[in-house]
């Protein structure tokens, strides 16, 4: 190959290079912060062991399905964090029904989600953004 012809492709090469560059790439979702569908499933049963720890909590989940709550549970968070998920449990508000959920609880459980996150090295802005969403769907957990 000749030197202008050379000249020619090495110019076209940076070119696309900072063309590449240029193209904003799209901010990770939640889901991709928290470590997608590995970094959930290991968010759970570190949140699980937690709560199998504390009598408050323990106690609600006496006669649950763990197994189905665990797929439940990461799916739902995978949906709400704008994950590749379809969530197919119940409406939150039926599947708090009965349980009588106070304050005190509800707030035990997110303070163990909060050490939960912790020990994954979930960032802090996502675990903030997490709480956000979690605190807005309170109204269907609590006094069902
Ligand atoms: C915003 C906070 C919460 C969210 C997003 C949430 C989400 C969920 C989901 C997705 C399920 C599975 C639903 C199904 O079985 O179809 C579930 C079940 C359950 N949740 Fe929660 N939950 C929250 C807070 C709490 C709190 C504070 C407690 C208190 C201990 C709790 C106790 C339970 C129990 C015991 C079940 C299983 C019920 C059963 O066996 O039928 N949840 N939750």
């Amino acid at each position: 190959m000749n030197a202008p012809n050379r000249l020619v492709l090495l110019t076209l090469a940076i070119v696309l290079a900072l063309a590449g560059c240029a193209t904003p790439r799209p901010a990770p979702t939640l889901y991709e912060q928290f470590g997608a569908e590995p970094g959930l499933a290991a968010l759970v049963d570190d949140l699980l062991e937690r709560f199998a720890d504390d009598p408050r909590v323990g106690v609600k989940f006496a006669n649950t399905n763990i197994p189905r709550f665990r797929r439940l549970f990461i799916e739902h968070l995978c949906q709400i964090m704008d994950g590749p998920c379809t969530y197919t449990g119940d409406r939150l508000a039926e599947a708090h029904r009965g349980l009588s959920i106070d304050e005190g609880t509800f707030n035990a459980v997110v303070e163990h989600l909060i050490d939960a996150m912790d020990a994954q090295h979930i960032p802090t802005r996502a675990q903030n953004r997490l709480i956000a969403k979690l605190a807005a769907m309170r109204k269907d957990v609590i006094y069902k």
